[in-house]
């Protein structure tokens, strides 16, 4: 697959393969506001993590270049605000506002007390945006290499939501975990839960895999249980939107029965996701905010109205899975094991004297 996030300097644009039409159709979101990427993010047009930080790392590129348009007293100021709600655009995934505070922080860096201008700022946040996406697709394939290590030859793998390129900059987490030990050369088959409402895993994990080659089987969600009773699951990987400093993990609505079913037969549930989906600001799960969606993704399907007019439905896009019931958290650090308070606290460290994490 070629990159779904292409960036393009001299036009001024941010091409983004539209996710909302996969794998029906492949065509190109075409960006050229902050607006235009507060929408796709919104939209799903793009979704998943990284690939949404990495989107509005562009979408502050875009915005530098819409300030030095405007010109004025006030760009400056309309420039941090574009910023601000590019960070906002959806609440969970924290590599959203991570990416969008390292833009910042490369703004604030390159100022050192005098105002840059705008005009030089623009090249800066150019560099530093494709450095954020060139860097997601590498962590990736570190990530996959260590996560590989605990699937064995001949292994099914369930994985729920869409945790693969399209999730990403490039690779996956959770996909490229499979794709790396696939590499090495060991028979993975792959379930692909279909995750309800936006069905991520039937029309996003399912198509990935597919392309690749790798053999993948989509299954309903609810036959999770089903599954795992008939030794039918050897492990489980997903991916993450946002961990806390304890380890307990948001990720996709659906993800903590997920565990909750591993744990009772037994199969190991791992969490794969890039050290910048740490927030260790939030002590525990209970501290993450959860995305609600707009009703309209559950009470309709194929264009047809599902549930009766007056009845109303929960549309949380994300579950928060206890730290208890994850067997290890892959990253581009290694694999953390429980304790994971400290583990995260110790990868944290490694990172930040390595220059990796601001
Ligand atoms: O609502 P989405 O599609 O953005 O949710 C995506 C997920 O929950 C993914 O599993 C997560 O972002 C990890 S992506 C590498």
């Amino acid at each position: 697959m070629n990159s779904h996030i292409r960036f393009d300097a001299d036009e001024g644009a941010l091409h983004l393969l539209d996710q909302r039409l996969l794998p029906e159709a492949e065509a190109d979101v075409v960006c050229r506001t902050p607006d235009d990427v507060i929408d796709a993010l919104k939209t799903m047009v793009v979704r998943g993590a990284p690939a949404i930080g990495v989107t509005a790392a562009f979408g502050c590129a875009l915005a530098v270049r819409c300030a030095v348009a405007r010109g004025g007293d006030a760009a400056r100021r309309r420039l941090e605000a574009d910023l601000e709600r590019l960070a906002a655009a959806r609440p969970t995934a924290v590599n959203l506002r991570w990416a969008v505070e390292r833009m910042r922080g490369v703004w604030r860096a390159a100022e050192a007390g005098e105002d840059l201008p705008l005009a030089e700022l623009q090249a800066l946040f150019d560099r530093e945006a494709t450095a954020i996406q060139r860097e997601d697709e590498a962590l990736c394939r570190r990530m996959g290499r260590h996560g590989a290590e605990l699937l064995r030859d001949g292994d099914c793998v369930l994985t729920h939501c869409n945790a693969g390129a399209l999730a990403t900059a490039g690779y996956g987490t959770a996909l490229g975990v499979i794709r790396a030990a696939v590499e090495q050369g060991k028979r993975i088959r792959v379930i692909a839960d279909e995750t309800r409402p936006f069905l991520q895993g039937a029309r996003l994990t399912a198509w990935e895999l597919a392309q690749d080659g790798i053999p993948v089987t989509v299954a309903c969600d609810n036959a999770c249980a089903h599954l795992m009773s008939r030794g039918m699951i050897q492990a489980v990987v997903v991916g993450a939107d946002r961990i806390a400093a304890n380890g307990d993990t948001a990720n996709k609505i659906g993800t903590m029965g997920v565990a909750i079913l591993a744990r009772h037969f037994q199969v190991p549930f791992y969490v794969a996701a890039p050290l910048s989906t740490i927030d260790a600001a939030t002590p525990d799960g209970a501290g993450i905010p959860i995305e609600e969606r707009p009703a309209g993704e559950v009470t309709r399907m194929g264009g047809r109205r599902i549930t009766p007019e007056d009845v109303p439905v929960y549309n949380f896009a994300f579950d928060v899975t206890p730290a208890g019931l994850i067997s290890g958290i892959i990253t581009e650090a290694g694999v953390l094991r429980a304790p994971y308070g400290d583990a995260i606290a110790a990868a944290r460290r490694g990172a930040e004297g390595g220059g990796a994490l601001s």
